[in-house]
């Protein structure tokens, strides 16, 4: 961030801003966890429901956050404290801090698989396997516990020198060559993907939705899918949003980061849903979902081989800045309220990281009993931070920006003292008082069997 951070500690130019959250926001998200998700959610009827929850819930809450963030210049804890002081409302940022743990969790585990896939497709250790086998692979990899463990450790060590050694800044500038190559990538994968025999039934699993699949919990996991991608409902967007200078257009950095979020999230199931169905690959396998599909995909393609090396090389470092900005929330937060360095503060966070990513792992191998509400760690840690966690850390920011936080500040402070938005804020100031707050709820109410 500091590249683009000028003397006064705010973003340089909106572009930096953009950036920077855009760091933040692509990772795995997109890439893998999406495209599982929509596979086990009906295809098109998951990507309508996702595309119209990110732009009427999801963007709302990321405004409201950038507001809250950027009036008072300060963390999402200390932020609630100081426009609402004495009252509960720092205790969302308590729940935020312990969503980036239950994340960071198993983040880096699923990163850990990312970077044995990197190995993987290194040593040309897919080569001439076929479906079957590189599926037992992946099995095996997974039980396997030890090798897990490493990579899962060599992940949580690499992002945790980035935040001890406070170089995330320097990193984050690479974003602006690493995340158009990702794109690049994705695309050329999405153009090979025409090649493949069957493909119009990857492409009609996309694009002709059955509406009739959209029932409460796929609108769950969609909303809980835009929250996970778009790093809301943590007050990490918060942070964000005290450094984005005041005179820049919130609007527009919101609008640019989302569109290209979603975009991305599309194109990686572009690129595989159509491989799934010419491989023949069950579209529900779940998480395992890209790993067992794309070794396949490079084996077909011509130069598959330098292609599947410099995908997963992106694919590692867009996870490690996202996972770099989670990591940071619970650094900061350590070294507040333990009156700790940040030094210190980091080995700390990491430390805890790397005990509960152990247990992670460890709770996939096949000897293991542990379990929390009947899944594996990893399972448990991914649904709930998503599916619960977020939604109900973005329910009370919303409900903080459009009902208890002077309404005169948050529209100064979202359309920079009434010059941009005219036209745009009444429809967010909506969507934010009334709109989310009422979807998450209906959802939640659906969930319990309330309604
Ligand atoms: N959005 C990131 C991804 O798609 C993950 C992430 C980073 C995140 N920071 C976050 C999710 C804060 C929720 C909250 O991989």
């Amino acid at each position: 961030m500091k590249k683009f951070l000028d003397k006064r500690g705010s973003f340089g130019s909106r572009f930096g801003a953009i950036v920077a959250v855009g760091g933040s926001v692509v990772g795995l998200g997109n890439i893998w966890r999406f495209p599982y998700l929509a596979g086990e959610n009906g295809g098109g009827a998951f990507i309508i429901a996702y595309i119209l929850i990110s732009f009427s819930v999801a963007v709302p809450i990321m405004l409201a956050e950038f507001g809250i963030g950027r009036s008072v210049r300060r963390n999402a804890k200390r932020a609630f404290q100081k426009l609402a002081p004495g009252k509960g409302w720092k205790a969302i940022g308590y729940l935020g801090i312990a969503t980036a743990f239950v994340i960071l969790s198993y983040y880096c585990v699923v990163a850990g698989w990312a970077l044995n896939f990197l190995k993987q497709a290194a040593l040309n250790q897919f080569e001439g396997k076929n479906i079957l086998e590189i599926n037992q692979q992946f099995n095996a990899f997974i039980s396997s516990g030890w090798s897990s463990l490493f990579w899962t450790w060599t992940f949580i060590a690499a992002t945790g020198i980035i935040v001890y050694l406070g170089v995330e800044k320097g990193i984050e500038r690479y974003n602006k060559i690493f995340m158009p190559l990702l794109v690049l990538i994705l695309i050329i994968l999405v153009i090979n993907s025409f090649t493949l025999p069957g493909y119009e039934k990857g492409f009609s699993f996309l694009f002709k939705p059955d509406l009739s699949k959209i029932n409460g919990e796929v609108l769950l996991k969609a909303l809980g899918q835009s929250f996970f991608s778009l790093s809301l409902g943590m007050g990490a967007m918060i942070t964000y949003g005290a450094y984005i200078k005041k005179e820049e257009n919130l609007f527009h950095i919101a609008g640019t980061v989302s569109i290209t979020d979603v975009s991305v999230a599309i194109l990686s199931g572009m690129a595989i849903f159509p491989a799934v169905f010419a491989l023949g690959i069950n579209p529900t396998s779940g998480p395992e979902l890209i790993f067992i599909t794309l070794p396949n995909v490079f084996q077909q393609m011509p130069g598959g081989y330098y292609v599947g090396v410099l995908f997963f090389i992106l694919v590692f470092f867009a996870a490690i800045t996202s996972s770099v900005s989670l990591l940071e929330v619970v650094t900061a937060y350590i070294s507040q309220e333990m009156r700790l360095g940040r030094k210190r503060a980091s080995i700390i966070a990491t430390l805890g990281v790397v005990l509960t990513g152990s247990l992670c792992v460890i709770s996939q191998t096949p000897e293991s009993t542990l379990t929390l509400g009947g899944k594996n760690l990893v399972d448990f840690c991914n649904d709930f931070s998503s599916n619960y966690m977020l939604p109900i850390g973005g329910f009370f920011i919303v409900l903080f920006a459009g009902w208890v936080m002077k309404p005169e500040i948050f529209q100064s402070e979202l359309t920079s003292k009434g010059v941009f938005g005219k036209h745009i804020y009444p429809i967010v100031r909506f969507l934010i008082r009334f709109v989310t707050p009422i979807v998450i709820a209906l959802l939640f109410m659906d969930l319990t069997g309330l309604i």
